[in-house]
């Protein structure tokens, strides 16, 4: 078994087979034989009709998303916790020595963002540890999201929602990630993100002032990325903590940081996340950023005991002090998450965590300036960490003078007439996505389906970088001749 996934990870191949999804529904869903099968036998069906289509993130081709999931030490973890099913819901019988991992990695990851962690022997409770460990970015804001309403209106876990209107949050216009609008659905308060206008990727900070203004005790949370999801820009979060907290310091400052923790990791990147120690959560999703396969991610706390706040107790079970089930809502059974992690970060130590981050910047940054030598590509931004997001540029645009919106349609048919043509056939894999022209590159205001280029890869090398240039070219030119 381990054989065959180390196999198709080491394999250089995304994908060993493609097929239309009505086709692979044809070949899997069946009903359940009566005869057993025999585990030998299974394998064999799930080597010859299923992985043949998985996709393989650690291929060298893999260049548009975050987690390749190989990192030696935390497969071996994901192995381990697997084999010794530990529950994190309870310390006492059910995870012994797993809930004081769990505590360490949290407090590791503190640690690197520049929170103060107490020291070891007044952790009494876990609500001493100042975070949680849950299954993923989108569940750690949904958390911070109901840390907010709590804070904005304490009780309201208890009584029910009382007049919506006060539970507001300001996103940024445009780059938001979806899950910190899903979170208010989730948590009851009613889908009322308010988007701020952004410039290069941040907020306009005069835009942000004015909605504060304008929406006067109808906000319970400003959110701002440390590292978007279609860029990666860092936000200027010491100025946009400054602007809310004078605007109105009851408001909770959170921080998706999902990308931008590998910042915290090198002294060169560090002044990126400068001033998020000011916000009152922040989240992290090493199993985007750290190598770690899926699934893995936390939520901070600048105030361990606000986590009170979102706590649900039983008598049937969680009723110790160090119960972690007690204060990760939405989550019963947990298994040992946080063992990849332990790993992980064991095994590369502070400098290793550095030196992973500073190869990711600096292959970013050759992939750009690879971008800049080439007529054809257009890049949108300049990379902060290991996204660079990318046009190409059809023949008769040019970019130096106006571009018009009838020449942008034409620009993002060609850009997503690739993408189809790169996903069909499964060589290479660029991510793609809807994105405003907040540079100005090609026309301020338009909106553009550009590619992304990811350096977290570890397997893809400069002729990798110039080779999937090459390919988006070679597939750019044969359009632009059969669409004209
Ligand atoms: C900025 C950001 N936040 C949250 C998420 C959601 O994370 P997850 O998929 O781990 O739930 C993503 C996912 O891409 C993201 O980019």
């Amino acid at each position: 078994m381990i054989d065959l996934g180390l196999r198709f990870k080491a394999q250089s191949d995304i994908f060993s087979d493609r097929m239309p999804p009505e086709k692979i529904r044809d070949v899997l869903v069946s009903e359940l034989p009566d005869a057993p099968s025999g585990l030998d036998a299974v394998l064999s069906m799930f080597a010859q009709t299923v992985l043949p289509l998985c996709k393989n993130e650690a291929s060298p081709h893999f260049v548009g998303f975050g987690d390749t999931g190989d990192d030696p030490a935390a497969l071996a973890g994901g192995l381990l916790a697997l084999l010794t099913q530990q529950n994190l819901i309870n310390q006492s019988f059910d995870a012994p020595s797993a809930t004081f991992v769990e505590m360490v990695v949290l407090r590791w990851l503190r640690d690197l963002l520049g929170y103060h962690n107490a020291p070891v022997s007044n952790i009494q409770t876990v609500w001493d540890v100042g975070g949680v460990i849950t299954h993923g970015g989108t569940t750690s804001n949904a958390v911070a999201m109901m840390l907010a309403r709590e804070h904005k209106a304490p009780g309201t876990m208890h009584v029910g929602v009382v007049n919506p209107n006060q539970f507001g949050i300001i996103v940024p216009r445009g780059i938001g990630h979806y899950s910190v609008k899903s979170a208010l659905t989730w948590i009851g308060v009613g889908d009322q993100a308010i988007e701020v206008d952004t410039h290069a990727f941040r907020y306009d900070l005069t835009a942000l002032e004015r909605a504060l203004h304008e929406h006067r005790d109808q906000v319970m949370s400003v959110v701002a990325y440390a590292g978007d999801s279609r860029t990666q820009t860092v936000e200027h979060l010491r100025r946009v903590y400054e602007i809310v907290s004078t605007a109105d310091p009851r408001i909770w400052l959170h921080v998706d940081a999902c990308w931008g923790l590998v910042a915290a990791f090198s002294d060169k990147f560090r002044y990126l996340l400068d001033g998020i120690t000011e916000f009152d959560s922040v989240t992290v999703d090493p199993h985007k950023v750290m190598a770690v396969p899926y699934s893995l991610s936390a939520l901070v706390v600048r105030q361990p005991a606000s986590l009170r706040t979102v706590s649900s107790y039983s008598d049937l079970i969680m009723q110790e002090d160090y119960a972690f089930g007690q204060v990760t809502p939405f989550i019963g059974t947990k298994g040992w998450l946080s063992l990849k992690l332990w790993m992980m970060m064991l095994s590369h130590g502070r400098a290793g965590l550095a030196a992973l981050a500073e190869h990711r910047v600096s292959k970013a940054r050759r992939f750009a300036a690879l971008l800049d030598e080439h007529p054809h590509m257009l890049r949108m931004h300049d990379p902060d960490l290991s996204a660079v997001a990318f046009v190409y540029l059809p023949s008769n645009v040019r970019p130096e003078s106006t571009v018009t919106e009838l020449e942008i349609d034409w620009i993002n048919t060609v850009n997503q007439g690739i993408h189809d043509r790169m996903l069909a056939e499964g060589s290479w894999y660029l991510h793609q996505f809807s994105l405003p022209d907040d540079h100005g590159r090609l026309r301020a205001g338009a909106t553009l389906y550009p590619f992304r280029f990811m350096a977290n890869n570890p397997r893809t090398g400069e002729h990798h970088m110039a080779e999937v240039i090459d390919y988006v070219t070679k597939l750019g030119g044969n359009l632009e001749g059969e669409l004209r």
